[in-house]
């Protein structure tokens, strides 16, 4: 009952996310929802052991989320589990109470033409607490035609990316190493 009503809930506010994310691109409150369809809805619970020697391995190496946008809910006893990516620079992003952490996925990414970025991001254990994670992710339906949005291509910079379906999508992310180029760079026109 808790699971269940955590998912709903978290469903709710990504969508409300989805809404404002819409509006701040100039574009009609429910656009995104529109273009993404029936979304799928992921949970990830992980755990992460402590590590004897934590420099040797990842608990998950760096990565952006293949998806629309990401709830991650982080344990508040361990600091520095999570880092993201930014000007070449690794940084913590430390557990806040009642707070979530949101990633933006590789699909708002490319619907926004680029406006919003995916942002890179990695795992990272330690010598004496295991560490948990929740990850909710919301996924475009399968056929869900990605194409930045008309409105954003037309001054200027035409659409970086080329349409493509999440599912064609989908199997290109894993058909390689999670650490590899930004899947995204495959898509580019
Ligand atoms: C993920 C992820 C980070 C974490 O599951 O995609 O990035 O802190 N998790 O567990
Ligand atoms: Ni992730």
């Amino acid at each position: 009952q808790i699971v269940s009503d955590y998912c709903v809930q978290v469903r709710e506010l990504g969508y409300r996310l989805q809404e404002l994310i819409s509006e701040s691109l100039g574009l009609e409150k429910d656009y995104i929802k529109k273009v993404l369809g029936e979304q799928g809805q992921h949970m990830a619970v992980n755990y992460y052991p402590p590590c004897p020697e934590p420099e040797l391995t990842y608990g998950l190496p760096g990565h952006t989320d293949p998806n629309a946008l990401t709830i991650l809910l982080q344990d508040l006893q361990v600091a520095g589990g999570l880092q993201v990516l930014k000007d070449g620079k690794w940084l913590a992003v430390n557990p806040q109470p009642n707070a979530f952490v949101i990633n933006i996925g590789d699909q708002l990414q490319a619907l926004s033409n680029g406006t919003y970025k995916s942002v890179w991001h990695r795992a990272i254990v330690n010598t004496d607490k295991p560490r948990m994670s929740v990850a909710s992710f919301l996924c475009p339906y399968d056929h869900a035609l990605i194409s930045p949005a008309k409105p954003l291509t037309q001054h200027g910079c035409g659409a970086v990316y080329r349409d493509f379906t999440y599912a064609e999508y989908y199997s290109k992310f894993w058909g390689r190493n999670l650490d590899q180029e930004h899947c995204l760079e495959l898509f580019k026109n």
